[in-house]
């Protein structure tokens, strides 16, 4: 029987991947967002309220009126140059707001919470592939921010009974595969969607951040994971949850590693347009590479990722920003 789900960041780029997810699987999600970086335009499965996760009230409200049964929280702020910058505004945000939403479902008696971690949680880990056992030692305030929610997960599950999956993104990329729906960030700092842009003249260059790391080519290697499989995972973790499960934490990646310059041959195969990149320093903070352990997650969630090949991944974001560049000043950017 389907449920009814609370989606704080329902309008963000994963957060309404995760509310089409829901919806095909029969549960309605209840988009929960300040609109601050999210979109009217991508809340297209269920209704949005818009507010803020600091009004405790709203939210307990918006818990009631629409008989929540279960959260799913993406709601937070994710540049980590921003946060080294300016601390406050992610503890704020992403710890205190999120606190705030913890005891408005301890107050209305709702258990379950699937909640966005990241491997931004482990810092710079001296192993690769990361399984969940390393320490967690972040090396900026937006992973400290997100560390210190686990650590509060676990501390509400202790005295309140709430149940929770963490579920620690490698890096999500990638656009739903019918086009429906895909990334739109202001500023976009990530990758994909700026080699991309270079692709269709949105921008004249892309820059390679390091090309003197201790990796195959030099530049720096992620594990990229398609925005729909992670959508995949939330829905299996909420139902694991409602099944009565306890918690857990686990990472979603595909245990498989692109370099930048992968990605960037991998854009130029798949758009047939050259792409102008330029050798520059490193970006501090960014590790050599971060890849996932994702056995855990394979086997308690029964997940597997069947969108994030680079070819599904690159072809899925192509297309959706060669839209949006069709649609622009149109009903896109309403
Ligand atoms: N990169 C470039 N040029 C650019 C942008 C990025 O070379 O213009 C490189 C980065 O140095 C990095 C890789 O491309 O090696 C991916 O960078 P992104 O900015 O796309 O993603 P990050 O790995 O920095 O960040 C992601 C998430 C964060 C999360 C972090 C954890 O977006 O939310 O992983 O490391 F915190």
């Amino acid at each position: 029987m389907g449920i009814n789900v609370l989606v704080t960041g329902g309008a963000g780029y994963i957060g309404s991947h995760a509310c089409k997810s829901l919806s095909l699987a029969g549960h309605t999600p209840v988009t929960y967002d300040n609109l601050v970086h999210g979109h009217s335009w991508a809340v297209k499965w269920g209704p949005l309220v818009e507010g803020d996760l600091h009004n405790g009230i709203t939210l307990r409200e918006t818990l009631r009126k629409h008989n929540i049964q279960a959260v799913m929280h993406f709601a937070a702020f994710a540049y980590v140059g921003e946060s080294m910058q300016d601390p406050g505004k992610y503890f704020r945000n992403n710890v205190a707001n999120t606190v705030t939403l913890l005891d408005a479902m301890v107050e209305e008696g709702v258990k379950n919470i699937v909640f966005s971690s990241t491997c931004a949680t482990y810092g710079e880990p001296g192993e690769s592939p990361i399984r969940e056992t390393l320490p967690q030692q972040p090396v900026n305030p937006y992973g400290e921010s997100k560390l210190f929610i686990e650590k509060a997960l676990k501390w509400y599950s202790q005295a309140h009974g709430i149940r929770y999956g963490a579920l620690r993104y490698f890096n999500a990329a990638g656009a739903d595969p019918e086009g429906e729906i895909g990334e739109e960030h202001d500023p976009e700092t990530h990758l994909i969607p700026l080699v991309i842009q270079a692709a269709l003249g949105q921008r004249e260059d892309v820059q390679i951040f390091g090309s003197d790391y201790p990796t195959p080519d030099g530049s720096c290697v992620r594990d990229y994971i398609h925005v729909t499989d992670l959508a995949s995972a939330h829905l299996k973790a909420i139902e694991r949850l409602a099944a009565g499960s306890d918690s857990f934490a686990v990472n979603l990646g595909t245990g498989k590693g692109h370099s930048v310059k992968e990605v960037i041959a991998a854009v130029e195969r798949i758009s047939g347009y050259p792409v102008n990149a330029r050798e520059c320093d490193r970006r501090p903070g960014d590790p050599p590479a971060l890849v996932a352990a994702p056995g855990l997650a394979n086997a308690l969630l029964d997940w597997v990722p069947e969108y994030s090949d680079l070819k599904t991944i690159v072809g899925t974001a192509l297309r959706w920003h060669a839209m949006k560049l069709n649609n622009s000043g149109s009903a896109l950017s309403a």
